[in-house]
């Protein structure tokens, strides 16, 4: 297959752990004999300093173009004690949803055997998560109009919905649930706010056309509890724009780092794929940034276009590392594994599918040289 990607590595760690995504790509292209297309360009803090817009014109179009988006982070901290900056990073990255129409935000959420010491939560509570979060990514709160007084004083934004963006959401989301294990929650805010009772409303309808999905509802802050409490309950999550951000958040709790979340943006004509953590730019420049919740982003750009062995290959060689310990200090505080390192192991073990990948698990467990 042929696939021409637009690389938007963003600012902080984007551009680390999206090079450790392109790898693993370039290493499915070998290995599967695809041609993948690569083109880079600015957006957040970095093509503000560039070119004064988080999200260039130049941008724009190579998205437009491109079959697939692969992106990396956004967000500069000398812009978020700023209340009053006229121009954020952040504006990049909502422009980009809005404009290229990825109503849609998917967000797999699972428990790794072999990570489930690294979660705060009891292993017994969040063995065997398995559950995906269907998050509406162009509507609601972040996009309703915005107000502030002219003293200052007084702010507001609005959320609002219509019929039409909660359908084709949600159509997406029992679509999903059908090859699932067939649940579908609905979390809202239903007792309180007038947007959610559309969304029940809309949603209940919907669901009359999938009768092999079961359907409940959840409020936001039960589900919050709940997701925490016992995430096994949970398969696939329906839910607007702002709840989705913050339940995304709190899900990547049961798998031990935010590291390890990837995300696909969806709409009828284009995808992007990225990881749920942010830029974090304490970690920049140092190769200590988890790369796996790129590469899963990658692994999730593979399976939309129905590259499915390719995508599990990914997935597998993820899986490798994790399980042999070639993490990075997230996941395990005294590694002196780097993002590169994790990166290379990973996109070697794509190449050698077919292959016991030829390591030496001693040195591993010594903590000496890697790969023989
Ligand atoms: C996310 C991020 C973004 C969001 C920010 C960077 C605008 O937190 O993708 O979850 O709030 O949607
Ligand atoms: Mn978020």
């Amino acid at each position: 297959m042929n696939l021409k990607i637009a690389l938007l590595p963003g600012d902080g760690i984007g551009p680390e752990v999206l090079a450790q995504a392109v790898k693993c790509l370039q290493a499915v292209e070998e290995t599967f004999n695809h041609t993948f297309a690569y083109k880079e360009a600015p957006v957040g803090a970095i093509a503000i300093d560039k070119k004064g817009t988080p999200l260039p014109e130049s941008t724009l179009k190579l998205c437009h173009e491109a079959d697939a988006i692969l992106f990396g982070a956004i967000g500069d901290p000398k812009y978020d004690n700023d209340p009053d900056a006229k121009v954020r990073p952040e504006q990049g990255l909502l422009q980009l949803r809005k404009e290229l129409g990825l109503f849609a935000n998917i967000r797999p959420v699972l428990s790794h055997p072999t990570l489930l010491n690294k979660s705060p939560l009891k292993k017994e509570i969040i063995s065997g998560t398995d559950f995906v979060i269907y998050r509406e990514l162009t509507g609601g709160i972040y996009f309703g109009e915005k107000k502030l007084n002219e003293a200052g004083t007084v702010a507001s934004d609005l959320c609002e919905y219509s019929e039409e963006e909660i359908s084709r959401v949600a159509h997406l989301a029992f679509k999903a649930a059908k090859g699932r294990k067939k649940k579908l929650t609905l979390v809202d805010k239903a007792n309180v706010l007038e947007s959610s009772r559309l969304w029940r409303k809309v949603v209940t309808r919907i669901g009359e056309s999938y009768p092999e999905v079961a359907l409940d509802y959840l409020f936001v802050d039960n589900a919050a509890m709940q997701i925490i409490l016992n995430p096994t309950q949970f398969d696939v999550i329906l839910t607007e724009n702002m709840f989705g951000d913050i339940l995304s958040d709190e899900g990547s709790v049961i798998s031990g780092s935010i590291g390890l979340l990837a995300s696909a943006s969806v709409g009828d004509e284009n995808a992007l794929f990225e990881p749920i953590h942010g830029s974090y730019p304490q970690a920049k420049g140092k190769d200590i940034a988890n790369p796996i919740a790129s590469i899963l982003s990658a692994a999730m750009l593979l399976e939309h276009f129905g590259l499915h062995e390719e995508a599990m290959a990914v997935k597998k060689a993820v899986d490798k590392s994790l399980k042999k310990g070639m993490v990075t200090p997230d996941l395990k505080s005294k590694s002196q594994y780097g993002t590169n390192q994790v990166g290379d192991f990973i996109a070697h073990n794509i190449v050698d599918i077919e292959d016991n990948f030829n390591m030496n698990d001693e040195n591993i467990d010594l903590g000496k040289s890697t790969i023989i």
